[in-house]
């Protein structure tokens, strides 16, 4: 079995290389990334001569032609995926995660794959403020990150009812785990938390997030490959409703620091207020959640604890440029 996995230096990416690594070793992995801020060589590091490592944009039919030839199974991971960055500026946004996803289509279906899993997300539905989204929902999509999102969704189903390429769908929650970019909520507050810092929460601290461990995503989405159901959408909720105050205060604990650290600032723009999934659907292929909550968010503050070159290295770096664009004040960097 031969995988194009594009993206695969990112957060979920890269833990989905790793996972593939210990569970389907015979599988021949070709990842396909840009390297972009979000995506790390050194996330790969300890496979690095394991699979094949391409360095190239899934915009570029030039880059995806080659990098796809021979593949059995695609799984396209690769996008711009932090909504604070959208809002700001949504170009490189409807560049990759929608354009991207239709440069990935169009070779898949000349090239005849025969599993294309386009990752998408809960964001997708907009802000469900009671009960939880079914794959049959309507998509509201509130910013342009998630519409963009929502956008390759629907064109990679697209791609299946018309030109019956064999496309299927994970609608994952908001992920947590070792490798995430300090941009978002989780590896942010617990690097600052781990270096004193405020950790600052949007508005009133009440926006309500599913938490999945990235391992338990990882293992959904080679599920899908192996039994999903052609052209359709699969939610991967991890059944952890928290909402920022309570997020925060769980990670300040793991880490052992004061909730002090816990400052309110201003909203984000049209931020959705909540989010809550049904994965009956997956459930009924034979998943569930493994990681209980506590010891997987102990088990990442650990990582990052004992990684601090990985994430000291971004803070200093382009993340502190974002950060200083962001809130236009050097002061917090
Ligand atoms: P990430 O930002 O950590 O990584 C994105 C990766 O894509 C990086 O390695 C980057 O270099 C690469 N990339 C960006 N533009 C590219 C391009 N034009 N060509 C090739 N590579 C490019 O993101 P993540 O958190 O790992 O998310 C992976 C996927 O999962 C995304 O599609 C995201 O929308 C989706 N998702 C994420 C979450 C979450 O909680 N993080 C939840 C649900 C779904
Ligand atoms: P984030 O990790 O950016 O994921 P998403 O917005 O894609 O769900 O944010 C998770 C939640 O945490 C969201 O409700 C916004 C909030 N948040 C803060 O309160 N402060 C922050 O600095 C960040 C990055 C997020």
């Amino acid at each position: 079995m031969k995988l194009l996995i594009t993206g695969g230096a990112g957060f979920i990416g890269s833990n989905f290389v790793h996972l593939l690594r210990r569970e389907r070793p015979d599988w021949d992995l070709t990842i396909l990334d840009k390297l972009t801020y979000a995506g790390n060589p050194a996330n790969l590091d300890t496979v690095k001569d394991e699979i094949t490592f391409i360095k190239g944009d899934v915009a570029e039919p030039a880059d995806v032609r080659p990098a796809m030839q021979g593949c059995d199974v695609v799984v396209n991971f690769a996008a711009e995926t932090h909504v604070d960055r959208s809002i700001v500026d949504a170009d490189d946004f409807i560049r990759t995660d929608v354009f991207g996803a239709y440069v990935l289509l169009e070779a898949a279906k000349e090239l005849g794959v025969e599993r294309f899993v386009q990752i998408s997300t809960d964001e997708i539905y907009g802000e469900v403020l009671e009960g939880f989204s079914k794959e049959t929902d309507p998509l509201m999509p509130r910013n342009p990150y998630s519409a963009s999102k929502a956008a390759a969704d629907r064109l990679a189903y697209s791609y299946w009812a018309t030109h019956g390429v064999p496309v299927v769908i994970s609608r994952s929650s908001n992920n947590y785990g070792p490798r995430q970019y300090p941009e978002k909520l989780v590896p942010l507050f617990i690097t600052n938390a781990l270096e004193g810092k405020p950790c600052p929460v949007y508005g009133t601290g009440e926006a309500v997030r599913d938490w999945i461990h990235v391992r338990d995503h990882c293992r959904a989405i080679l599920l899908l490959i192996e039994k999903g159901e052609n052209g359709e959408a699969y939610n991967v909720g991890g059944g952890n409703l928290l909402n920022t105050l309570e997020m925060g205060g769980a990670i300040l604990d793991a880490v052992g620091a004061d909730k002090k650290l816990l400052e309110h600032v201003p909203d984000r723009p049209g931020h959705d207020y909540r989010y809550a999934l049904d994965s009956d659907k997956l459930a009924a292929l034979g998943w569930w959640p493994e990681h209980d909550f506590a010891e997987g968010l102990r088990e990442t503050v650990e990582w990052y604890r004992a990684n601090e070159g990985w994430w000291k290295k971004i803070k200093s770096g382009e993340f502190k440029r974002w950060w200083k664009r962001y809130y236009q004040d050097e002061g917090r960097a």
